[in-house]
């Protein structure tokens, strides 16, 4: 059971420290309720359906594969329906792959003398849907067939949660950190884990990440430039991947310059209101500040692209679209069409650490589900569409 009576402390330190425990303990619980018995996450079953759509393919050629052999029957099959694991589906990518005329139609990944992606999501303000956004990318991505790295670059580990892994309850093995720090790093092959959601690693975040930032200043002048380290980090397991995604702090510190001097391509989500939108000013602002300093340094960055992607939109709200007029207005193409829309389905989701992809449609009102997936899938195939573009496809 929680604590629940008034906090008694003689202390200012005490009095926090007694908040953080009680936080704890509440979390703790809430996260063994959520994932008993062993507290791990699995990714679900998908309908025959679901997988004919994710590869493509007509339920009815699906069929043919299994019956004709060239593709095996998946595992579980109830009253004769079919559903397929995500390491299934992704078998199943790789044989069509293999006997299919149309070269990267089931793998959509780099090809020979193709450039790793690595995408950036930033912004420094909370809230804008970073994390969110990050996840679902990388799930739509990896459900697409690309072999994705999402990095945790934010020490509060949202990503890191969304991966599976609780910074609340597991404290063992490397983190981001741990490849990134001054003293004695490690490989950055040793810090990412492999997830339970087929085709997506992690390179998880603990709250030392932090300490990045002032190790940065203690450090400055010596060995290679900081702003240098992910991107070396991230070199040294590039082709074990077709995508890297990056979630960022609220904060545009070292962590976010490394990240985006290590990015070919720069995703800055917003939510349309009045507030956001000025900060947003202020952080590209500052964002171009910072680029300038890493510039005089002789470095050219080039990015493939730099778009705003609005998140929690909702259409009915005509305050907000006046401000996703004027975004287009003023960036075009530079503004991701497809936008991230505000739903009940994506917050619930979110309150199991879980995409809308993990979730059946089963479990949900089906015209919610459909429209949250249906608009993270939008925004997904937009960004797939960039990445290939930016591969001169
Ligand atoms: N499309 C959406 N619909 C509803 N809630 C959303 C949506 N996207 C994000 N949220 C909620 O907004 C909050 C902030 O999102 P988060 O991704 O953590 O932002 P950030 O990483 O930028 O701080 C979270 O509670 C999240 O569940
Ligand atoms: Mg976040």
């Amino acid at each position: 059971m929680f604590q629940t009576a008034p906090i008694e402390a003689a202390s200012q330190s005490e009095l926090t420290s007694q908040m953080a425990a009680r936080l704890h303990t509440a979390l703790t619980t809430h996260l063994q309720q959520a994932y008993a018995p062993d507290q791990r996450k699995n990714l679900r079953l998908f309908s025959a359906t679901e997988t004919a759509d994710l590869l493509g393919v007509t339920g009815q050629f699906l069929r043919k594969c299994h019956s004709d052999g060239s593709l095996p029957e998946p595992e579980v099959i109830k009253n004769g329906r079919r559903f397929y694991s995500g390491d299934e589906i992704l078998q199943a990518r790789h044989f069509l792959e293999a006997s299919s005329r149309k070269p990267g139609k089931y793998l959509p990944g780099r090809r020979e003398g193709d450039k790793l992606q690595v995408i950036q999501l930033m912004n420094f303000k909370g809230g804008s849907a970073k994390s969110t956004s990050a996840i679902h990318l990388c799930h739509y991505l990896a459900l697409s067939g690309y072999r994705v790295l999402a990095i945790d670059l934010d020490p509060q580990g949202s990503l890191t949660g969304f991966c599976g892994i609780q910074t609340e309850l597991e404290f063992e093995g490397a983190s981001i950190y741990d490849a990134l720090r001054y003293d004695d790093p490690v490989p950055m092959s040793e810090a990412v884990v492999e997830t339970y959601f087929p085709g997506l690693h992690l390179a998880p975040a603990r709250l030392v990440l932090s300490e990045f930032e002032t190790e940065t200043a203690v450090n400055a002048g010596r060995g290679v430039a900081f702003f240098e380290k992910l991107s070396l980090a991230i070199q040294s397991v590039e082709s074990d991947y077709d995508v890297v995604v990056i979630d960022s702090p609220p904060a545009l510190g070292f962590l976010t310059l490394t990240g985006l001097y290590a990015a070919t391509s720069v995703i800055v989500p917003m939510t349309p209101s009045m507030l956001d939108l000025a900060s947003t000013q202020q952080f590209v602002e500052m964002t171009s500040a910072y680029l300038g300093v890493i510039e005089d340094t002789g470095v050219k960055l080039d990015h493939d692209f730099f778009s705003f992607l609005i998140t929690r939109d909702d259409p009915s709200d005509i305050p907000s679209q006046q401000i996703v007029s004027l975004m287009r207005a003023l960036f075009q193409d530079r503004v991701v069409g497809a936008t991230g829309l505000r739903s009940t389905a994506i917050g619930d989701a979110s309150m199991l650490k879980m995409s809308i992809y993990e979730v059946a449609r089963s479990e949900m009102t089906r015209s919610t589900y459909d429209r949250a997936k249906n608009s993270m899938d939008a925004v997904g195939s937009e960004i797939a569409g960039m990445l290939q573009k930016a591969w001169g496809r």
